[in-house]
């Protein structure tokens, strides 16, 4: 499969942060193993014992020596710690304006949403220059998305959502691989991720046979599963209002609040007896089982679609090319 490369190619903004902290401990791991290995050999032969009679004299350590070769090793470990920290924290949180895209991970396979209602299986399709968010859910085992030409690893571990992010640099094509070993067909759990052009990336987008965006599809799922009759926007019925929950504190029964954020919408409806809102009775019943993890996260997109609409951290689709950074996302809440 071609030329062999010792490094796979930089496609994204993380890609030279992260070589150039591979390289830098390279470099200090060769120099210090020369070093040592190079003082073995050395005083091997320096104080090599010349005669049958001879007894070495006895040497008492400085502390000047101590204290050197303490110093500086902590030092290198501290500046190997604060840049890999660094590098860490910048990758793990990704910018308001990123692109939302969903991943499900099941055996064997990954099966990718945009917010728009494209959906892809083995095959991402994101435009150049932007930042991209990946949400990621585990139908079954743990996987993990990874692409090299990033320098992008994350788990996706069942129960809970992970996240990474990434900024494409570079066009082309590049591997998507799942990096946990997750069953017998992990090795061919693989896909390519395409980045392409803005331009070209709009008409894929407007070319895909959408079948509704993420929050439509899950206002449909929403009245198929009857959870309207319950969940009812006057404040009538027996389960909470959902309208403007979406990013706010939730009042809990027995005290303590809770963010509504996307785990904790996950978990209501999935295990809906776990955080009971304050003044409501534990009605209603569990959907796992009922709905699959990619239902799920239309059912999330469709709460969000609910607003508070421009809430801070509000996800813009990327849709437009009017897009600016924290606009609300293009889908209609209602119709
Ligand atoms: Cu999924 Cu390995």
């Amino acid at each position: 499969m071609g030329k062999f490369q010792l490094f796979p190619v930089q496609a994204s903004t993380l890609a030279p942060e992260v070589d150039h902290l591979l390289y830098f401990l390279l470099a200090v791991s060769v120099f210090f193993t020369l070093l040592i290995f190079g003082a073995i050999f050395f005083f091997a032969i320096k104080y090599r014992r010349r005669s049958e009679g001879e007894l070495p004299h006895v040497q008492h350590t400085g502390y000047t020596l101590e204290i050197v070769w303490s110093v500086i090793p902590f030092g290198l470990t501290m500046v190997m710690f604060t840049w890999g920290a660094s590098i860490f924290f910048n990758a793990s949180k990704p910018p308001n304006d990123a692109i939302q895209i969903y991943a499900v991970g099941k055996q064997w396979m990954w099966k990718l949403e945009h917010m728009e209602g494209q959906r892809e299986i083995n095959e991402l399709h994101i435009p150049v220059g932007r930042p991209v968010r990946v949400t990621m859910a585990s139908e079954d085992v743990i996987h993990s998305f990874f692409v090299p030409a990033f320098r992008t690893k994350q788990d996706v571990v069942p129960g809970r959502y992970s996240t990474t992010w990434f900024t494409p640099t570079k066009t082309g094509k590049y591997h998507l691989f799942c990096a946990e070993y997750c069953g017998t067909r992990h090795s061919g759990m693989i896909g390519w991720v395409y980045v392409m052009e803005p331009a070209d990336y709009q008409n894929w987008l407007s070319g895909g046979a959408a079948e509704g965006s993420l929050a439509d599809n899950g206002k449909k799922l929403f009245e198929s599963l009857a959870c309207n009759n319950c969940h009812k926007e006057d404040n009538t019925g027996r389960c909470p209002n959902l309208v403007n929950l979406f990013g706010k504190q939730v009042q809990l029964a027995g005290g303590g609040t809770v963010k509504a954020d996307e785990a904790y919408i996950r978990e209501s409806i999935l295990q809906p007896q776990a955080k009971i809102v304050a003044g409501f009775e534990p009605v209603m019943p569990t959907f796992t089982g009922l709905v699959s993890e990619d239902q799920v996260l239309q059912l999330v997109e469709y709460v969000k679609s609910l607003g508070p609409k421009p809430a801070a951290g509000a996800i813009d689709t990327g849709t437009s090319s009017q897009g600016r950074p924290g606009a609300p996302p293009a889908i209609p809440a209602k119709r």
